[in-house]
């Protein structure tokens, strides 16, 4: 079942009470790692090095740092800045494995201005976990994180 994804816009909303990045990164991943059912990992990647994605705050197993922008989901997501949904990561022939456990990946870039300041990376071992209508809310999830934080 598809979660409630504007009532989740609005717990968000109430949680995220500060405007710093790292308060916010921190309980984005907690929150959605706890609401959102089948995950196994959920965190964010942050473009602190030119084209290269360091690992931030997270939930789940420690996982691979750093991901330069040619490898993996990712990579592509950040080099793209465009979502990628893939529903079985082991059909994606550079996908990078963290985690073994991970079937099916959702990357959202997330852009300050005219630059990517990082992605969101949710993972499920749920093969097809993740459809059309999760990534818009997942993607409206990503809008009050970047509306609500001040991103540097
Ligand atoms: N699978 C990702 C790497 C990050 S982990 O899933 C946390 C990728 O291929 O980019």
């Amino acid at each position: 079942m598809t979660p409630d994804y504007p009532l989740l816009a609005r717990q968000l909303e109430a949680l995220l009470d500060t405007r710093d990045w790292l308060t916010n990164s921190a309980q984005a991943s907690a929150f959605l790692m706890q609401e959102i059912p089948e995950l196994n990992w959920a965190g964010f990647y942050l473009h602190r090095e030119p084209e290269t994605l360091c690992l931030g705050p997270f939930q789940g197993k420690p996982a691979c740092h750093p991901i330069p922008f040619g490898k993996g989901v990712c990579g592509a997501a950040a080099r793209t800045r465009q979502t990628r949904r893939i529903a079985d990561v082991h059909a994606v022939a550079d996908h990078i494995a963290c985690d073994a456990a991970s079937a099916a990946e959702l990357v959202v870039p997330i852009v300050a201005g005219d630059r990517l300041w990082g992605v969101l990376d949710l993972d499920s071992p749920v093969k097809g976990r993740f459809t059309a209508a999760d990534q818009a809310g997942i993607e409206a999830l990503v809008a009050v994180f970047v509306e609500r934080t001040d991103l540097q």
